[in-house]
């Protein structure tokens, strides 16, 4: 049944735009994942707060580079956009930060990140999500980019709305944690908003 709609960003556009590396400023980039940092991620999914809110543990190096390898092929098959946060001059992995839930007819995704327990306090997670979100409005064609986080995860929240997400409202008990189910606040930001 044909669309009476023209897709935000057409099939194809997004994996031919090729994964761009995005400064951040104070030293700190985005760029693509490489194989070589399992080490750091395997270290990350020590950290109990990410696997608090991320609910996943790495058990193995080997484990990390698997997600590595889906997370770089994601590009290419169009279902997310995966970035290390890592020093531009040390190369040392600082963070994640991530689009998921791509909806491309929509021109919309889910930003999501974590960052690592000695990187955060700095304002370094709010400056990524600034600049990622600078480039998929102003370059991707996304309209409107999400973030979702638990009630109970005041820092992801304080990020959300530093970088210029509106709170949109709770989806009550909206997802799965260790401890049991999570009321979700949803933020968003729209293309058209300064
Ligand atoms: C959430 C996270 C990515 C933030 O990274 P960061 O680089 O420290 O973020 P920023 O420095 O840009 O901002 C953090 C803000 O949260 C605030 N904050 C930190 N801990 C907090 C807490 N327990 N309660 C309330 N606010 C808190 C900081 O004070 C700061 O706000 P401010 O600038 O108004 O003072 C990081 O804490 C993290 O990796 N947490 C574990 C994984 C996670 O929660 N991921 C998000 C899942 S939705």
């Amino acid at each position: 049944m044909p669309s009476l709609v023209a897709p935000a960003i057409p099939v194809g556009a997004f994996a031919a735009s090729g994964q761009p590396t995005l400064p951040i400023g104070s030293g700190v980039l985005l760029r693509p994942w490489r194989i070589t940092d399992a080490e750091a991620v395997t270290e990350a999914f020590q950290d109990p707060e990410i696997q608090r809110w991320h609910v996943r543990r790495a058990d193995s190096v080997e484990e990390a580079r698997e997600w590595i390898e889906r997370w770089q092929s994601s590009w290419s098959s169009e279902s997310g956009g995966h970035w290390a946060v890592a020093g531009s001059e040390s190369d040392g992995l600082v963070g994640r930060m991530s689009l998921k839930s791509l909806h491309l007819e929509d021109g919309k995704a889910e930003v999501a990140y974590w960052m690592m327990p000695t990187a955060r306090g700095r304002g370094v997670c709010t400056r990524a999500v600034m600049t990622l979100t600078r480039w998929a409005m102003e370059k991707g064609g996304f309209h409107r980019l999400e973030i979702e986080h638990s009630t109970a995860n005041r820092a992801s929240c304080r990020v959300a709305i530093k970088a210029g997400f509106e709170e949109e409202g709770v989806r009550r008990g909206a997802a799965l944690h260790a401890d049991g189910w999570h009321d979700m606040h949803l933020h968003a930001r729209v293309r058209t908003e300064a």
